[in-house]
């Protein structure tokens, strides 16, 4: 019998409690949620022309050449310079291959643009997007005008005729004359809420459909970078797309079974976007800025203490970039962009897996200026990468010490890992420093790609996170980590959404995240068997939360066996419970069931609505089940 004391709530269940992680890792960013198709498009890679094939068929005398004008123009410095001599047959091509093809849908149109400088008019831009056997599936014809050298954005809309997911563009120049061309770009017309230049319609989507708390960005190990030059930099994703400096992807090159080269961030999705996707999804924004530190090395590379003001400054200006009025220096930015209310910030990580000493001494100084300038302000501080080790121990006292407002906790581990530690924040202290749970996954045994999100994985982080609901009072904010991964361009597994060019799966771990964030409830009251929380007993995992807007009480239970068990649930309290309850489940025969694009709903909740009879009523739970019970209450 599952003893729920509904008339004893323990804790409040925080409004930001389960979250989402975002990191342009796996291609979350370029080639993923930022809907650009064109890879490369103002040829700032490492090679100017990766992602783009020159040809000329019939051979056709003019060239293509690669100009860098890196003195008037440091963010964006390359742009091509095409040329063809008047009274020669033959068009001169270049061919963008996308981020893995580019995904196309038919009867859906598409805005290709660029920016221009006419040198001598009389060439034509005739656009084609072909299939992989070159077949035409859309096409425009553009003739720019002459523009006296000025540089202009030029734009045209056309409609495809096919669907297909490895789609190239090819951009053929005819005529004579001379153009210089910078940000080739095409983007599908069903971006996010119609936004130009925004984002994939059906990603944003599975974020909003989870109703997380909160979005962390913009990482992650990007936000640290593999040197502190190449850190991530807010300053330099913002304003007009064509001035925002390109950098490389920490992710490039890293992990040897899926090397990434071409894995650039243009900062199409920069740190505006980010703002306006936590507001159009209701969730908190939660930024994460670069410490001094960068990634994981301690010794490697660290700011002076005596030089760390312009990173300190980043963050208070960033507090007035989200918040400022529209008369203050930054604020006044943020209106430019289009968005004169504040976007209300009130949290900020200040380092990402940083530790040691060091680290101390560097968010003392953030918290310091911070504190001064805005009270109340959420402070978020990392805590490393080993939370069961004695540096974690060290650290987290040196956190408490300071007072920190969070303490921002990591842990990739096995399914097992996860089941025995439903009982890790009981001995946490109720009061000063909380924890944010930042980046979690389950993973089982196995080297990727094999390691996959299956249902063992997320039957354990379902189990693990009664444990952190029980614990509402310690653990205020949550996120899985990595969220998004293409299926031909990730370098790490498991991740919580899966995509190619044109399809979209949640895996099973999502469905939890999901289950846990729309049924988060507001108070969490005791749930015990035989007076203990269940934390494992008969491989039960159970926890309660009651929903007083709803006026329900919400059980979330989880049964690790192979066989069916059935409990029996007695509410002790004020609460008395309807006849019927909505029951949500979570199920699999198979702990190495997977949802897949070609399965993507295999493990997916059911919905049902079940009779509850007597005054302990029975319920029961399949094997390998995650159960989650809504029992309306008058
Ligand atoms: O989530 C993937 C990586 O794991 C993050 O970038 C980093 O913070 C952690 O090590």
């Amino acid at each position: 019998t599952f003893m729920i004391r509904t008339g004893e709530p323990v804790a409040t269940v925080s409004k930001t409690m389960y979250g989402v992680f975002f990191e342009d890792i796996n291609m979350g960013a370029d080639g993923g949620i930022y809907a650009e198709l064109v890879k490369n498009r103002s040829f700032e890679f490492f090679k100017p022309l990766m992602g783009w094939k020159v040809a000329q068929e019939p051979y056709r005398e003019g060239a293509v050449l690669v100009l860098n004008r890196r003195e008037q123009n440091t963010a964006n410095p390359r742009f091509i310079r095409v040329t063809l001599p008047a009274g020669k047959p033959g068009s001169l091509s270049l061919t963008n291959e996308g981020f893995r093809g580019m995904g196309i849908k038919k009867d859906l149109h598409y805005d290709f643009s660029f920016m221009y400088a006419s040198r001598a008019p009389g060439i034509r831009l005739r656009v084609a997007l072909r299939d992989p056997k070159g077949q035409i599936i859309g096409s425009a014809t553009v003739t720019p005008q002459a523009t006296n050298g000025a540089w202009k954005k030029q734009e045209i809309r056309f409609t495809a005729t096919e669907t297909e997911e490895k789609a190239q563009l090819q951009i053929s120049f005819e005529g004579s004359g001379g153009i210089d061309l910078d940000m080739i770009s095409l983007f599908p017309g069903d971006t996010w809420k119609g936004r130009k230049g925004g984002m994939r319609a059906d990603m944003v989507q599975m974020l909003a459909d989870m109703k997380p708390g909160f979005i962390r960005f913009p990482g992650g190990c990007i936000v640290e970078g593999f040197d502190l030059s190449q850190r991530y930099q807010w300053k330099k994703t913002i304003g007009p797309i064509e001035e925002r400096q390109l950098l490389i992807n920490r992710w490039n090159f890293e992990f040897a079974h899926r090397p990434a080269p071409d894995y650039f961030q243009t900062f199409g999705l920069g740190f505006f976007e980010y703002f306006q996707l936590a507001e159009d999804i209701g969730a908190e924004p939660l930024p994460i800025l670069n410490c001094g530190m960068a990634c994981q090395f301690n010794s490697a590379e660290l700011v002076p203490l005596d030089q760390l003001d312009p990173y300190i400054q980043d963050a208070l200006d960033l507090i007035e970039f989200a918040n400022g009025p529209v008369t203050s220096t930054w604020g006044k930015l943020r209106a430019g962009m289009g968005h004169p209310e504040p976007f209300h910030l009130k949290m900020m990580g200040v380092g990402n897996e940083n530790w040691g000493p060091q680290y101390l001494e560097r968010l003392q100084l953030f918290q310091k200026a911070i504190r001064a300038k805005y009270p109340g302000f959420k402070i978020i501080a990392s805590s490393g990468t080993d939370p069961d080790g004695p540096r974690f121990e060290l650290l987290n006292n040196g956190l408490r010490a300071l007072n920190t407002d969070f303490i921002d906790e990591h842990y990739y581990r096995p399914p097992q890992w996860f089941f025995g530690n439903t009982k890790r924040y009981d001995p946490y202290p109720r009061t000063g420093t909380k924890v944010f749970a930042g980046e979690y996954a389950s993973h089982p045994a196995g080297v990727a790609p094999e390691k996959k999100n299956n249902w063992l994985a997320a039957l354990s982080v379902a189990a693990f996170l009664t444990g952190v609901e029980r614990n509402a009072a310690v653990v205020e904010m949550a996120s899985y980590a990595p969220l998004f991964a293409h299926t031909e361009g990730w370098q790490w597994t498991p991740d919580l959404i899966w995509v190619n060019n044109l399809k979209i799966f949640g895996t099973p771990d999502y469905y939890v995240q999901k289950l846990y964030a729309r049924n988060k409830g507001t108070k969490v009251v005791p749930l015990t068997m035989n007076n203990e929380v269940v934390a494992g007993q008969d491989s039960l995992y159970a926890s309660a939360v009651l929903d007083e807007p709803a006026g329900e009480i919400i059980i979330k239970m989880v049964n690790a066996l192979a066989q069916e068990q059935s409990v029996r649930l007695q509410l002790d309290g004020k609460k008395k419970p309807a006849g019927s309850a909505k029951q949500i489940r979570l199920q699999s025969d198979d702990l190495n069931g997977i949802n897949s694009i070609e399965a993507p709903q295999a493990i997916a909740p059911q919905e049902t609505e079940i009779r509850l009879s007597g005054k302990r009523p029975r319920v029961t739970l399949a094997p390998y089940s995650f159960t989650v019970l809504r029992i309306r209450y008058s």
